[in-house]
């Protein structure tokens, strides 16, 4: 019980150490000290956010596999964790988008959310991803009951959606998104492979 306890300590650390090292270099550039923002800070931040954002998700829709292939049965308890966390860089990633891209210029937001597709898909899956948020909670899971693991099967298609915008959003080195596609190919495919087996 006190391990679980520890490894979540853990967990919790090491997935905030993105998000502090963020916030360090934004307090750098702030304070007109050398930093590692480059030369455009804001783009800077997307992609950072907006990776993290993938990492976790795809590292929640890895436990699964890893639970079923080595037995590491224990992984389902930082499942929740992982999720929130992915939900707590994409919620970084819009707000950016949102404060320092467009500073809260509702119609000029609304119209690239319209207007360009990759936009439209990564506000389709951030939109995807707050139900499951909420529902995240115990409580939730208890109230739901069958229908929570229905719900929560959402994510294959915020992850589907999340990889598209990534493929989509990239100006030039697809060499990331490439990996990101081809690890949740292999995740979804194995989900797929297994429920087969089972049927
Ligand atoms: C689950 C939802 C989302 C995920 C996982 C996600 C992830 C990503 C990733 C991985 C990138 C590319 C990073 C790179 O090029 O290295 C990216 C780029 C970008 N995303 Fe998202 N995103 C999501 C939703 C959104 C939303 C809702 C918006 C805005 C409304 C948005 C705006 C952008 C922009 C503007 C860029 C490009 C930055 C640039 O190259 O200048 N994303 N996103």
């Amino acid at each position: 019980m006190k391990r679980i306890i520890y490894l979540k300590i853990l967990v919790h650390i090491v997935a905030l150490l993105p998000f502090c090292w963020l916030s360090w270099q934004g307090y750098l550039l702030m304070n007109d000290q050398s930093n590692e923002l480059t030369a455009n800070p804001i783009q800077f931040i997307h992609h950072f956010t907006g990776n993290w954002a993938i990492r976790f998700i795809l590292l929640g829709l890895a436990i699964t596999p890893l639970r079923k292939i080595f037995g590491w049965n224990r992984l389902i308890q930082f499942r929740r964790m992982i999720g929130l966390y992915a939900f707590f860089y994409v919620t970084l990633h819009l707000s950016n988008f949102v404060i320092l891209d467009y500073y809260f210029d509702w119609a000029a937001i609304l119209k690239e959310i319209i207007k360009r597709p990759a936009i439209t898909f990564g506000m389709v899956a951030i939109l995807l991803l707050i139900p499951l948020a909420i529902t995240s909670t115990k409580g939730w899971i208890r109230r739901l009951q069958k229908n929570w693991i229905k719900l929560h099967k959402l994510i294959y298609g915020i992850g589907i959606l999340a990889v598209i915008h990534n493929i989509m959003m990239v100006k030039a080195d697809i060499f990331m998104p490439m990996i990101h596609i081809t690890l949740l190919a292999l995740l979804l495919g194995y989900r797929f492979a297994f429920r087969e087996r089972q049927a």
